[in-house]
C-alpha cells in the first residue's frame, strides 16, 4: 500500500467532526495529525503540525472558514486543503477554490469521494525527495480473451506480478471469472475472503476491511479471488463492482482484472472502467474471427472501443498456420504485443504457484511480459528490470506471506 497521508481537521461542530473522524480512522493510509474545534486556532495548528492535508468543514461558519482556507494556503503552500460542506452552492465552491482549496466534497462525506480526492491531489511534499507518500493515480487493466484457454489468466497474473515487482507500484488482481476463475491456483493462495464477501459488505466497507479482504502474494501483488462456492443466486451488480473498483483504485496504483469469456454485464462494466483492455488471442482461425467479431461489438461502445489493444499469445506454437502479416490483414488492426510460446515455463510457473517474474525472470516469455507491463504503465522496460533486480535482493522476504 502507499504511504501515510498526514491530515489535520477543523470542524467546530462536535457531532459532524466526530462523524468525519470516524470515517477517516477507517482509512489506514490517513494519519490524523490534529483536530481542532475553533477556526481561529487552526492556522496555528497547521503551522505547527504541517499536515499534508487540511480538512476544513465550512458549515459552522462559511465566512470564517473561507478566510481560513486563504490563510492556510498562504502560510503553508505544501498543505492541500480539502473542503467539506453540506452546501453545494456554486458561489461557495467557487470562493473556496479561489481561496486555494484543492477539493470540495459534500457532507456527509462518502469514503470513495474522499479517497478519489486524495488520489487526485497526489501529494509528494513533506518527505524525502523522490519518495511516493500518497496514492498516485491508478491504472486499471482488464485482460479479456477471444476464446477459451488463450492465456488470459496466465497474462493477467504475470502482468500483475511484473507490475508489482516495481518498487513504486502497488497492484491488485480481481478475478471476475465468477464461475471458473483460477487466479488463486496461479498464485498458490488459499484466500480468507473473496469478491463475494466484499460485495456483501459493500455498504459498510471501509478501507481496512477492504484491505483485509485481499490476500497478498509474496511477490507483492494482492488478490481478490472469485467466490469459493459456485452459487448461481449470488449477484454482484455492476453498481457494486463500480464501488469495489473505485475503492481499490484509490488504494492501488494498478488493478488487473481477469474477466470471464461470457462478455456479461460485469465483464463489460470492468472494461468500461478500465484504462486499457488487453484482448488476448492466438494465431488461429477461430481466434482471428472472434477478434473481428468482438471489434465490431466494441465499436458500438465508446467507453470500450478506444481502450482495446490486441495481444497475440503463444507465437511460434508449432501447428499455427497463420502468419502475423496474414493475421494483421484479417483483423485489420494493430497487434500491441506478441508473447512467445513457452509451455514448459508457463505450466511450471502455474503448477508451482510461482509467477514468472520469480520463477523464470530471465526467460524470453517473462521479459516480454515485463515489456508489456512497461508499455501499459508508461514506463521503460529497463526501469522495470532494474526494479526486479533490486527486489531480488530481498527474495527471502517472499517466505513471509503476511499482509
Ligand atoms: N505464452 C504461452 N506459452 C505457452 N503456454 C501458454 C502461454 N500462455 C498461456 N499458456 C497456457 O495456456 C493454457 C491456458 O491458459 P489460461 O491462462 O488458463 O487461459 P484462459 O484464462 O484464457 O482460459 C495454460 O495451460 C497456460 O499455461
Ligand atoms: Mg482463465
Amino acid at each position: 500500500m502507499s504511504g501515510v497521508v498526514r491530515l489535520s481537521i477543523i470542524d467546530p461542530n462536535e457531532a459532524t467532526r466526530n462523524e468525519l473522524k470516524n470515517m477517516l480512522i477507517g482509512v489506514d493510509m490517513v494519519w490524523l495529525e490534529a483536530e481542532c474545534s475553533r477556526y481561529e486556532f487552526f492556522t496555528e495548528v497547521v503551522s505547527q503540525t504541517k499536515p499534508d492535508i487540511a480538512l476544513i468543514s465550512l458549515d459552522a461558519n462559511p465566512e470564517m472558514a473561507l478566510n481560513l482556507i486563504a490563510h492556510v494556503t498562504r502560510d503553508l503552500p505544501s498543505c492541500n486543503v480539502i473542503v467539506v460542506s453540506s452546501s453545494q452552492e456554486g458561489s461557495l465552491i467557487l470562493k473556496a477554490m479561489r481561496n486555494g482549496a484543492k477539493e470540495f466534497l459534500g457532507f456527509p462525506l462518502v469514503l470513495e469521494d474522499f479517497l478519489s480526492a486524495l488520489n487526485r491531489i497526489q501529494i509528494t511534499s513533506g518527505k524525502s525527495e523522490g519518495e511516493h507518500n500518497a496514492p498516485r493515480s491508478s491504472q486499471v487493466i482488464t485482460v479479456a480473451g477471444v476464446s477459451g484457454g488463450v492465456g488470459c489468466t496466465s497474462l493477467a497474473i504475470n502482468l500483475a506480478c511484473c507490475l508489482a515487482s516495481h518498487d513504486h507500484n502497488s497492484v491488485a488482481v480481481i478475478d471476475l471469472d465468477l464461475a471458473l476463475g483460477d487466479t488463486d491456483v496461479w498464485l498458490d493462495i488459499i484466500p480468507d475472503y473473496t469478491i463475494q464477501d466484499v460485495a456483501e459488505n459493500i455498504s459498510r466497507l471501509d478501507y481496512s476491511l477492504l484491505k483485509r479482504s485481499l490476500t497478498k502474494h509474496a511477490c507483492g501483488a494482492f488478490l481478490l479471488p472469485r467466490p469459493v462456492q459456485m452459487d448461481m443466486s449470488m449477484q454482484i451488480t455492476t453498481e457494486v463492482l463500480r464501488r469495489i473498483i473505485a475503492l481499490l483504485r484509490a488504494t492501488f496504483t494498478h488493478l488487473v482484472i481477469d474477466v470471464s469469456k461470457s462478455y456479461n454485464s460485469l465483464d463489460l462494466a470492468a472494461m468500461e472502467l478500465s484504462d486499457t483492455v488487453l484482448l488476448t488471442a492466438q494465431l488461429d482461425l477461430p481466434c482471428l474471427r472472434n477478434v473481428v467479431r468482438l471489434s465490431q461489438f466494441f465499436d458500438t461502445n465508446d467507453h470500450i472501443a478506444e481502450k482495446i489493444k490486441v495481444v497475440m499469445n503463444r507465437l511460434g506454437l508449432e501447428d499455427t498456420q497463420i502468419s502475423v502479416s496474414k493475421a494483421l490483414e484479417t483483423i485489420g488492426r494493430e497487434i500491441f504485443c506478441q508473447i512467445p510460446n513457452d509451455y514448459a515455463t508457463m505450466v511450471e510457473s502455474r503448477n508451482n504457484g510461482i509467477p514468472l517474474v520469480m520463477q523464470a525472470p530471465k526467460a524470453k516469455l517473462t521479459r516480454t511480459i515485463m515489456g508489456l507491463a512497461a508499455s501499459v504503465s508508461g514506463e521503460s522496460a529497463s526501469e522495470q528490470e532494474d526494479s526486479v533486480s533490486r527486489k531480488k535482493k530481498s527474495l527471502f522476504g517472499f517466505l513471509n506471506n503476511s499482509k
